[in-house]
């Protein structure tokens, strides 16, 4: 659909932005919290920062919420960390913990802006590998549901938006990168993990309805959606296989309760035991989500790949130099390639604004639930200019169009609720550090120098609006009127 005029927003419509607690906070060994697998994971991705300082938000998170004050922030979205809640075995809960989180969400209510909270964003606790071998053993499910019992307890009272487990399908898909990958089948171990942490995720569902009054809750699932790369009927099959292995088996279980026919058929074919024990499907059907989280950043194309292809794994960018990566072949289901219609950023990320409405769409379609936005954004190298400044208009750019392809879909009749972009500072990407900067906000470090200081104290980490920040504010200020520029003829 072509519209004449621009899209308007619903009121209350929530605008924001979006965190993680171990990309964002830093402070890892600070007020109690105990390691974490990602934390260990993190120091791998040299020569880019590990997460011991990040952003600081954990000494800076008055700061920030008052910038999150000054934007026009409604809503922000971020997680807690389960090391700073639970720092180990005992189940003893850390009132340093607790007390990081309640002044952090009184901070943001007391301004007018809706906290939305990830339970579980990557960052499993140490104390939980070692006791439970994390998402592969079912004694995690106890555990992660006394978790969840805790957080609900503490903070439900004024926090009435929940969301499970942050993107369960990319981090089976992309199980190395995250760190999860380390069993010798992973082939067939990982939906063996993926099972648990669906329990996982019903559990924290259902919970949530028993616990939180008017409380709310949805899984996040990452969104790639996937064009054919042609009208030959073979790409066509290719690009719903991809779209099936990248997402739709995860939606369709949260949506509906059950495991697809599809994915089924493929553990069958594939010797798959995914461990379903007897009373695990009730669970997973009992859980009735109140809404889908989305994330999405960008778009992918698939073509079709004969059994006799060669098998490619898919190696992401790591360096931020174009054309570093590698697209993956599965032999008999998808291979993707490139887009010769967009851009790409310096991560070989496509640059696609319509991937979102694209995927609202999709996803209304499909499951005709509420959505809300909860990761979007660009990537970039940046630096600030000779005036101090972070001139970023590319970000402007990406997120005036991206933001009004949301409009178009909520023209379109999709219902979504807010958008809350990655991310509000800079903090640390999954695998490159600080220099993959995602924020509104500058922060004034680079890697080296987060590498070379023994503790935040030694780092000036001075918070510097960028240009995106002021465009943010009038477009969010305004509900979504003022772009900034003509936006007739979109
Ligand atoms: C999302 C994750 O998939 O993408 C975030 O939820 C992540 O944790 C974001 O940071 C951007 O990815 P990256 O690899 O550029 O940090």
């Amino acid at each position: 659909m072509h519209y004449r005029n621009d899209p308007k927003f619903p009121e209350g419509f929530l605008w924001g932005a979006s965190s993680s607690a171990w990309q964002v906070e830093g402070g890892v060994a600070d007020g109690g919290r105990s390691e974490s697998i990602i934390d260990i994971n993190s120091r791998t991705k040299v020569p880019f920062a590990d997460n011991s300082i990040a952003a600081d938000h954990y000494h800076h998170y008055l700061e920030d919420v008052e910038l999150m004050a000054e934007c026009g922030f409604t809503s922000y979205r971020f997680s807690l960390s389960w090391s700073r809640i639970i720092p180990a075995a005992d189940r003893k809960v850390n009132p340093e913990g607790i007390a990081f989180y309640n002044n952090l969400i009184n901070a943001l209510l007391e301004r007018g802006i809706t906290p939305i909270v990830t339970l579980y964003h990557y960052d499993m606790p140490v104390w939980v590998k070692e006791k439970c071998g994390g998402w592969m053993d079912r004694s995690i499910i106890d555990e992660f549901e006394y978790y969840c019992k805790v957080c609900y307890e503490n903070f439900g009272d004024r926090v009435k938006y929940w969301l499970s487990i942050n993107e369960q399908n990319m981090q089976i898909i992309y199980g190395y990168w995250l760190g999860l990958a380390d069993s010798e089948d992973w082939f067939r171990d990982q939906w063996k993990m993926n099972h648990i942490m669906n329990l996982c995720h019903a559990k924290a569902v259902n919970l949530c309805h028993e616990m939180v009054e008017g409380g709310l809750i949805g899984p996040v699932p990452g969104m790639v959606p996937i064009y054919p790369e042609s009208c030959r009927p073979l790409d066509q099959i290719a690009a719903m296989n991809a779209e099936e292995f990248t997402e739709k088996i995860w939606n369709d279980t949260y949506a509906y309760g059950t495991y697809s026919n599809f994915l089924k058929k493929y553990w069958e074919k594939n010797d798959i035991d995914p461990g379903i024990l007897p009373g695990d499907m009730e669970l997973i059907a009992s859980a009735k989500i109140d809404y889908f989280a989305v994330n999405c950043y960008r778009s992918n194309v698939a073509k079709d790949a004969p059994l006799d292809s060669e098998q490619k794994a898919y190696l992401l960018n790591s360096t931020g130099v174009k054309g570093n990566f590698q697209f993956p072949v599965v032999p008999g289901e998808y291979a993707l390639t490139r887009n010769p219609f967009v851009e790409y950023t310096d991560w070989d990320w496509e640059i696609d604004p319509s991937s979102l409405r694209y995927t609202l769409r999709y996803m209304h379609d499909h499951y005709h639930l509420p959505m809300i936005i909860t990761e979007n954004g660009f990537g970039a190298h940046e630096s600030k200019g000779a005036d101090g400044k972070v001139h970023d208009d590319y970000r402007i750019n990406f997120l005036r169009e991206n933001i009004y392809q949301v409009g178009l879909a909520i023209e379109d009749g999709c219902e979504v609720w807010g958008y809350n972009p990655w991310s509000f500072t800079d903090l640390l990407s999954t695998g490159n550090g600080i220099a993959k900067r995602y924020g509104l906000v500058y922060i004034d470090v680079t890697d080296d120098e987060l590498n070379r200081a023994k503790d935040a104290s030694d780092l000036s980490l001075a918070r510097i609006k960028k240009d995106s920040f002021y465009w943010y504010s009038k477009l969010i200020k305004s509900n979504g009127t003022d772009w900034g520029e003509d936006m007739s003829g979109r």
